[in-house]
């Protein structure tokens, strides 16, 4: 008993350092190409972007772990991502996120949020959104 308990304790902070650095790609190598690739079918707009706004601030639920103002609340574990990082913002292309949103990042408290509580075009709308978190 006290063996799988220690081990349970063991696999908790392994699981954690899954990822090495914040800017190293959650896609899987072997698609991370193709992903990358993906464009976004919709034009930025304000309308979008606010679009994107209200499913931020409401049943995306990002606010509760991404905060305000896209720095991301302190939480135990991986912390959210800081959408306010500009290099951060620079690695990654509109199809990461996507991926992301579809998937979760696992490992991590990230959760699915496509086909789960978001449409596809709700998805594309909160990134434009959360491209307006870039520092300059
Ligand atoms: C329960 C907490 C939680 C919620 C809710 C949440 N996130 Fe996250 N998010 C995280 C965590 C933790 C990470 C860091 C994951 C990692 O490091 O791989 C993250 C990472 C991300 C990333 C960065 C992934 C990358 O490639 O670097 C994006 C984009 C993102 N979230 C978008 C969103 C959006 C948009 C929503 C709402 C639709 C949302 N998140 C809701 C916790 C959350």
């Amino acid at each position: 008993m006290l063996g799988v308990v220690v081990m349970i304790f063991l696999a908790g902070p392994a699981a954690q350092a899954f990822h090495p650095s914040v800017y190293s790609p959650r896609v899987p190598p072997e698609q991370l190409e193709r992903i990358q690739e993906i464009e976004s079918p919709f034009e930025t707009t304000p309308e979008r972007i606010e679009e994107g706004r209200k499913v931020y601030f409401g049943k995306g639920l990002c606010v509760t772990c991404h905060s305000k103002k896209g720095n991301g609340v302190r939480m135990p574990g991986h912390a959210p991502r800081d959408f306010t990082d500009a290099k951060w913002q620079d690695t990654r292309t509109d199809g990461e996120l996507m991926w992301v949103l579809k998937t979760g990042s696992p490992g991590t408290g990230m959760p699915q949020r496509v086909g789960k509580v978001l449409t596809e075009e709700e998805g594309w709308n909160v990134i434009q959104f959360i491209r307006t978190f870039r520092a300059q």
